[in-house]
């Protein structure tokens, strides 16, 4: 991507902004068939336990972790802007790149609030991290060098992106989760394709040891994301008898649906550079079933 084409971008960052505050049907309550996860995104549709739910208990579920997932996204967006800042001075202001970082941290900015909205209208109660993702998130994104971060960046974008198609484009969903999914989708294509073609340039020049390292690098942020979503607490809340042994088999499908239905787009773009190799092709299998 040349100087030109991310000008491009820029302009319609600053001339079509999408504005949470009015993008949004924030005065619509959910109706009584409305869902707010897709019944194929969570973590339990596939196990003999759902079809003992209620269908208000299946509801729930959803939206407990749709809640999930959308403080897990604020989190990393917050992460991610720490980094950009600590970026951005390093480069010249007047350099198409630092332009651009300064139009996606606008955007991220009023993601988070955007995110922090719709859990407050979800009623929603986001269990925090666990120590071992407070940990990881906060010293990737403190020591890692800039390639590596715009590498676990997009990969957490176009994972997220799969997952947000899922849930705008399923019937029934609640009004306003769909047009946040909405607004996501359209300002995240365009951080998409700047860091794409960003890496375009990195990967070039990577030998295989590098290679191997930023396909590594993929790998654990999606894992990161993955293990986010699915919590015990969760079905405590819905009322299930056990939700020790639920956990343990909820973890075990979702990994397995994960893979299925969300990481084609990513598998894609590690081919792009060749980054799957002998020393990581297992890893991806085992640790993400990614089936390549
Ligand atoms: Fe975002
Ligand atoms: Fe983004």
């Amino acid at each position: 991507m040349n100087a030109k084409e991310i000008e491009r971008l820029i302009k319609i960052s600053r001339e079509r902004p999408l504005m949470p505050e009015t993008y949004i049907p924030w005065q619509l309550e959910p109706e009584a068939n409305d869902i707010f996860l897709p019944e194929t995104l969570t973590s339990l549709e596939g196990l003999d336990v759902y079809h003992t739910l209620s269908p208000q208990q299946k509801t729930e579920l959803g939206r407990h972790e749709l809640v999930q997932v959308i403080a897990s996204y604020g989190w990393g967006e917050l992460l991610f802007c720490l980094f950009m800042t600590r970026h951005m001075l390093t480069l010249p202001p007047d350099s198409v790149e630092h332009q651009f970082l300064i139009r996606e941290m606008i955007e991220e900015l009023r993601h988070q609030e955007m995110f922090a909205q719709a859990i407050t209208k979800l009623d929603g109660k986001p269990l925090p991290q666990s120590k071992l993702h407070r940990f990881f998130g906060h010293f990737s994104n403190k020591y890692l060098p800039a390639d590596y971060l715009f590498m676990g960046s997009v990969s957490v974008e176009l994972v997220t992106d799969v997952y947000g198609n899922y849930a705008r484009k399923a019937d029934n969903i609640y009004p306003v989760i769909k047009k946040m999914f909405d607004l996501h989708n359209i300002e995240e294509g365009r951080h998409i394709l700047f860091t794409k073609s960003l890496l375009k340039e990195y990967s070039a020049k990577a030998g295989f040891v590098k290679r191997t390292l930023y396909s590594y690098v993929i790998l654990f942020n999606i894992l990161f994301i993955r293990t986010m979503y699915v919590k015990r607490e969760i079905y405590q809340r819905i009322g299930l008898e056990n939700p020790d042994e639920v956990y343990k088999a909820a973890s075990k499908n979702f990994k397995q649906k994960f893979a299925e239905r969300c990481l084609d787009d990513i598998i894609a773009f590690v081919h792009e550079w060749r980054g799957f190799n002998r020393l990581t092709r297992f890893a991806w299998r085992w640790v993400l079933g990614a089936k390549i």
